[in-house]
């Protein structure tokens, strides 16, 4: 296996393994042979000059604009079990009309994500929380939802002290979790880990970060928030700063915002731009998407500014991180020729892109923003599990 084909076969860990046995190195050899056996069900051998087209497909998580032999043979390997329910891997998965739905549901479900209303819709049910990477909000958001609606949880907990520091595969982890739970939320510092996830699992996987790639149910609290903000989400002018590169939440938000019509100003350092595949496929869907480094300059024309931390865990090289380390840093002084309705927004943790001094102006909206992860995950947890949110959810007291 040549070092290309190594990288792709790391890569394509969301649908399937790809082994390509042209090398004449033993040791790679060896060790594409053991990678193979780990994942049985999921080895597809192909040829050195499809793999490029293969990679784009696996790592696209789409299939379309590839040549229909591979579209076969991805397929096959997605279908393999053909017997899984559909969870939230990408905002791909949920058309414009079921964002707005579970938006809907999501505001029904405010009193019982207070503690107001207790609506135990999800009793009998448990949520299997996979988190090997770090997470405060997401995980205990997604168990705050699941224990407010009467469900439980099982925790993976610390990757350190499970079985993955035996060896163990994502696979068989997955294998096992799935017959323990009924509906699993997983972090993972590999992207496609969640779609890898999901074929292979029966019951609906929730995407709770796949390394640099997607971050859909992040997505969805971001949606409610600025619905809140703005009573819509349609033609707000949105800028994304910071890190755009590695960063997973503005990769789903920026599909999402265009989706409804947003348009995008995009402010990072030029080492931490956008990807040119996700740009491509914005400006391809016939999104306005400005790209700039001047993030004080976009401020005034803004209805959101949602800053993001620099991801320092994705840098291979510490120095390239030096370089744009505390490239933006907001003060409330830089919000005087604001408009009065425009929000400030970040998915938390911050390290230093927005100077405490903002946030008892009114812009700041990041807090607010972390609780609307109890109903924003409360609405996916119900509409995966195939359970209706009432028309009527009580204000108060007994449901
Ligand atoms: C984000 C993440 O994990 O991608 N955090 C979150 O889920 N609230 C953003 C980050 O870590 O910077």
């Amino acid at each position: 296996m040549d070092g290309q084909a190594s990288q792709a076969a790391d890569a394509s860990i969301n649908k399937a393994v790809i082994i390509v046995m042209d090398s004449t190195d033993r040791s790679r050899r060896a060790r594409s042979a053991s990678m193979a056996e780990s994942v049985s069900a999921h080895v597809t051998m192909v040829p050195l000059h499809l793999i490029t087209p293969i990679i784009h497909a696996l790592t696209r998580d789409r299939l379309n604009g590839c040549p229909p032999k591979v579209q076969g043979w991805v397929s096959t390997v997605m279908n393999k079990r053909g017997d899984h329910m559909t969870g939230l891997i990408t905002m791909d998965d949920l058309t414009n009309e079921a964002i707005l739905e579970i938006l809907d549901d999501a505001e029904r479900l405010l009193p019982v994500a207070r503690g107001d209303t207790y609506l135990p819709l999800l009793q009998g049910k448990i949520l299997g929380n996979l988190f090997f990477e770090p997470s405060t909000r997401t995980r205990m958001s997604f168990e705050t939802a699941m224990k407010r609606l009467g469900g439980d949880v099982v925790n993976l907990g610390d990757v350190k002290t499970s079985s993955v520091v035996k060896g163990e595969t994502l696979y068989d982890t997955i294998q096992m979790v799935d017959g323990y739970t009924d509906i699993i939320a997983m972090r993972h510092p590999r992207q496609g880990a969640a779609q890898y996830a999901q074929d292979s699992a029966r019951v609906p996987v929730l995407n709770g970060g796949d390394g640099a790639g997607h971050h859909p149910t992040q997505t969805m609290l971001d949606l409610f928030t600025i619905r809140q903000a703005h009573g819509s989400l349609e033609g707000l002018k949105v800028v994304l700063a910071g890190d755009l590169r590695y960063g997973r939440t503005v990769h789903s938000l920026s599909h999402a915002l265009t989706r409804f019509g947003c348009e995008l100003v995009l402010a990072s350092p030029s080492l931490l731009r956008m990807p040119r595949e996700i740009l491509d496929d914005l400006t391809a869907h016939g999104a306005i998407v400005t790209e700039t480094e001047d993030l004080l300059g976009s401020i005034n024309e803004a209805d959101v500014v949602y800053m993001t931390r620099i991801q320092k865990e994705r840098f291979a090289d510490e120095d390239e991180y030096t370089k744009v380390a505390g490239a933006y840093k907001l003060h409330a002084n830089n919000l005087e020729g604001a408009k009065a309705s425009m929000i400030i927004m970040h998915p938390l943790p911050r390290v230093d892109e927005i100077h405490p001094s903002v946030d008892g102006t009114r812009h700041a909206r990041y807090f607010e923003q972390a609780f609307n992860g109890v109903v924003a995950r409360m609405a996916l947890l119900c509409r995966l599990l195939g359970v209706s949110v009432p028309a009527d959810v009580p204000q108060g007291g007994e449901a």
